[in-house]
């Protein structure tokens, strides 16, 4: 047993015995991580035993970037609810009822409502969903009223759904639960623990897709305290990026009104911009902006090519390491952040050009073999 594999059972409890007949059964990040979150022996700890999703090794994009670079997918939407909302979720959830609160609320793009809400209603508490009408993917507001949210649709954006909710929290009795929330970057910073934990380091580049730029920063804070910690020697390069139809981080300004069919990352004024600044800084990285053809082309060929089908915001992390692929150093570790699940999006995926949709066909076999090419 190396010592990053101690290490890595000792953080997460996992026992390496063979066939994993004796191997412990995953306890949720709160109880993987509870040393490294603000929670105590009071916090009633809501879970639906979220985190520890496959770090997964990616051959096409590494046959496509070639250099010795080896690319990583974190597929972080084969969490509960399909996205990483769930990390920060748990933690935001758990400590509004330990506070007392009865009701959460948030504004959405779609998966922050899906989360509150199982996680809320899992702990007994109402959840407040104020989303954009019509601009939220069909999964999502599925998820979001089948988990028991109310959900309040307004003809505005996410911004000003955003500005909505917070106006809302402040004057009644319901609890915040956007990334505003210091709570859910605490949570989410355990998906950095895991990569981590996985590659025995820090990677040299981390891709993710920014919307209110919560992740990324919950990211920098996970790979900082790792550091200081003398778990992990390095700090990953931050690469985020955005849809070049909503991206006020990579401009500079807010944008009044976003665009994009990455939907999910349909923001023009981010709630952590200043902190996604200072990640910017601190990590020597870059943010850039990924057209909407570039994210769709990347979305299909992460589940044509490799199997991993996840929704277009996650896709952008992908498209825009491939248009800065030439920066990459040669055989430096690359980890693109897949921040949701492909299922929560099934009008994207139909709306792609399908030649392998073969329609109307007899039912018969010669009519059938004959369309298969045979
Ligand atoms: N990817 C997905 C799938 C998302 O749902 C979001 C944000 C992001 C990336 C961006 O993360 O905001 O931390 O920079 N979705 C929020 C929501 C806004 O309401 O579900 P961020």
């Amino acid at each position: 047993m190396t010592l990053v594999t101690s290490l890595k059972q000792l953080l997460t409890g996992q026992s390496s015995r063979a066939g994993g007949a004796t191997a412990k059964a995953w306890p949720g990040l709160v109880e993987t991580y509870r040393s490294w979150l603000p929670v105590d022996d009071n916090t009633p700890v809501v879970s639906l035993l979220e985190g520890n999703t496959p770090l997964l090794r990616s051959p096409t994009l590494e046959k496509r970037i070639g250099r010795g670079v080896r690319v990583f997918l974190k597929v972080d939407g084969l969490n509960p609810t399909g996205s990483f909302k769930d990390r920060g979720m748990t933690m935001a959830i758990s400590k509004a009822k330990q506070s007392g609160a009865t009701a959460v609320i948030c504004a959405s793009t779609g998966n922050t409502s899906a989360a509150a809400a199982a996680y809320a209603r899992r702990g007994g508490l109402r959840t407040f969903a104020v989303i954009p009408d019509g601009y939220v993917a069909k999964g999502k507001l599925a998820q979001a009223l089948l988990y028991g949210a109310e959900v309040l649709a307004i003809q505005g954006n996410f911004d000003q759904a955003l500005a909505l909710t917070q106006d809302l929290a402040q004057r009644y009795p319901v609890t915040l639960v956007n990334s505003i929330n210091p709570y859910r970057l605490q949570g989410q910073k355990t998906a950095a623990f895991e990569v981590a934990d996985a590659l025995g380091d820090a990677p040299d580049w981390l891709c993710i897709p920014m919307g209110n730029a919560g992740n990324i920063s919950a990211y920098w804070m996970g790979f900082q305290e790792y550091r200081s910690a003398g778990l992990i020697k390095t700090l990953p390069v931050m690469w985020g990026f955005q849809a070049s139809g909503s991206a006020p981080l990579v401009l500079g300004h807010a944008v009044a009104n976003p665009t994009t069919v990455a939907t999910a990352i349909r923001i023009g004024n981010p709630a952590n911009r200043e902190k996604a600044l200072a990640v910017r800084k601190e990590s020597r990285g870059r943010f850039a902006s990924v057209e909407d053809g570039e994210i769709l082309a990347a979305y299909r060929m992460l589940a044509g090519e490799e199997g991993v089908f996840c929704e277009p915001a996650s896709a952008a992390s992908v498209a825009g390491m491939l248009k800065h692929a030439s920066k990459i150093p040669a055989e430096a570790q690359v980890v693109c952040i897949l921040t949701g699940n492909g299922l929560k999006d099934p009008t994207t995926a139909l709306d792609c050009d399908h030649a392998n949709f073969h329609r109307n066909l007899a039912p018969e076999v010669d009519a059938v073999a004959q369309v298969m090419g045979l």
